[in-house]
C-alpha cells in the first residue's frame, strides 16, 4: 500500500481531501496530522474515521519528533495543507502565521531532505513527491483588469499572505538546492461543505439565518474568483501524481464575483432582507482583486473546474442550512470534547 501524509486534514479544504483520497486511492493508506486548532474538526471526518485504510495522529507540523517519525516509517505522498488560515486574525496576531505556515512548513521538508535525499540515486526505488497547498494571495492584488500566472511575481500584503508566500519559497529553495521531489499549487477562494463560519459564505449565510447583521468590508466591491473545494481537491491530485517537480499550478474557477454580489445572493437564496446588510470599516490593506489564469492546468492536464458556480453555491447554502448541528459545534468548541471522547486525552 502507498503511504500518504494529509497535514491539516481536519480543516476545510484538508478534510475533503482525505475523504477524495480514501475514494479514489483504496490502495493508499492515509495518515491526517493536525494540530486541532480552533479550526480543525474531527467532526467533519466522522463519516470515514473507521475506515481501516484512515489513521489520525493528533500534532503539529512543527513538532520535530512527531514529523521525523512519521517519515521514518516511509511515506510515499506529503500533502500539506496544515495551516493558520485566516487572513483577520493574521492581523490581529501574525506570529502564529510565521510558526505554522513558515516554520512548520520548513519542519516537513527538513524531513523530507532527511529521509528522501538518500533516495533520490537509488535505482528501481519510486521517489516519493511532496505537494505545498498555497493560494493565489501571495501574488498581492489585482487591479481591474488581468490575472495572476505562474510567472506573476509575489507581493503578498497580509501577514497570513506573506507567511504563504515565505513557505512558497523555501519550498522552491528545497527543490533548486536539494533537488527534492516537491511541487506548489497557488488555488483561488474556495467554498463549499465544511467551512469554519469565520470565513465569507458561511459567516454571512450562518448570520443571515438567525437575522443579525451581514457585516461587508468597504463598499463590497472586492473580487474574489470562487472554486469548488472538491474542484480544488481534484486539482491537487492530478498535480500531485502527474506534477513536474519544482513548477507551480495556479488553480482556479474563472468566477470572479464582487463580495457584494454574493452577499446578495446568499440573502436571495434563504429570502431574507437586504436591510441585513452592514457595510463595515474595511480591513487595513484589503486587496481589491484576485483572479487566477489556470490555463497551465488545462494545458498540462486537461483539468477544468466541473462545478458550475451559480448551482455550486445554492448546494452549498443549502448544505449550511442542513448541517446547522455541525456549525454550532465548530462553534461552540464542542468537538474538543468529541475528540476527547473519540480518542481521550
Ligand atoms: N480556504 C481557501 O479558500 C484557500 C484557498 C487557497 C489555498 N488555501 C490553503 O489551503 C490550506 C487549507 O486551507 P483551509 O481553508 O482548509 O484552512 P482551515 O483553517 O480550514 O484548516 C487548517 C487546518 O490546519 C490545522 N493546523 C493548523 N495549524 C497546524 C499545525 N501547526 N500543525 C498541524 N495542523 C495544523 C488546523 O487544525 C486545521 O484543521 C491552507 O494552507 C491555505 O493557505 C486555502
Amino acid at each position: 500500500m502507498k503511504k500518504i501524509l494529509i497535514t491539516g486534514g481536519a480543516g476545510f479544504i484538508g478534510s475533503c481531501f482525505v475523504r477524495q483520497t480514501l475514494q479514489k486511492h483504496p490502495d493508499y493508506q492515509v495518515i491526517n496530522l493536525d494540530a486541532l486548532t480552533y479550526a480543525g474538526n474531527l467532526e467533519t471526518l466522522a463519516d470515514i474515521e473507521k475506515n481501516p485504510n484512515y489513521r489520525f495522529v493528533k500534532g503539529d507540523i512543527g513538532d520535530k519528533n512527531l514529523v521525523d517519525k512519521l517519515f521514518a516509517a516511509g511515506l510515499d505522498y506529503v500533502v500539506n495543507f496544515a495551516a493558520e488560515s485566516h487572513v483577520d486574525r493574521s492581523i490581529s496576531g501574525p506570529e502564529i502565521f510565521v510558526q505554522t505556515n513558515i516554520l512548520g512548513t520548513q519542519n516537513l521538508l527538513e524531513a523530507a531532505r532527511k529521509y528522501w535525499l538518500p533516495l533520490l540515486n537509488v535505482a528501481e526505488t519510486t521517489v516519493p513527491r511532496y505537494l505545498q497547498v498555497s493560494t493565489d494571495e501571495v501574488y498581492g492584488s489585482l487591479g481591474l483588469a488581468g490575472y495572476f500566472t505562474e510567472e506573476t511575481p509575489l507581493q503578498p500584503n497580509s501577514p497570513y499572505s506573506a507567511s504563504k508566500a515565505g513557505a512558497d519559497l523555501l519550498t522552491r529553495a528545497y527543490f533548486h538546492t536539494f533537488g527534492l521531489p516537491l511541487l506548489t499549487t497557488r488555488c483561488s477562494n474556495n467554498y463549499g461543505p465544511y467551512q469554519f463560519p469565520e470565513k465569507l459564505i458561511p459567516l454571512m449565510i450562518n448570520n443571515a439565518l438567525t437575522d443579525q447583521p451581514l457585516p461587508v468590508y468597504g463598499d463590497g466591491r472586492n473580487v474574489r474568483d470562487w472554486l469548488h473545494v472538491s474542484d480544488h481537491c481534484e486539482a491537487l491530485d492530478i498535480v500531485l501524481h502527474q506534477g513536474v517537480p519544482g513548477e507551480v499550478y495556479n488553480i482556479g474557477g474563472h468566477n470572479e464575483k464582487e463580495n457584494i454580489y454574493l452577499v446578495k445572493l446568499i440573502l436571495r437564496e434563504l429570502k431574507k432582507p437586504e436591510t441585513l446588510i452592514k457595510y463595515v470599516q474595511d480591513r487595513p490593506g484589503h486587496d481589491r482583486r484576485y483572479a487566477i489564469d489556470a490555463g497551465k492546468m488545462a494545458k498540462c492536464f486537461g483539468w477544468q473546474p466541473r462545478r458550475v458556480f451559480e448551482q455550486g453555491i445554492k448546494e452549498t447554502i443549502q448544505w449550511y442550512l442542513e448541517n446547522q448541528k455541525w456549525v454550532a459545534s465548530v462553534k461552540s468548541g464542542d468537538y474538543q470534547k468529541y475528540y476527547e471522547r473519540q480518542y481521550g486525552k
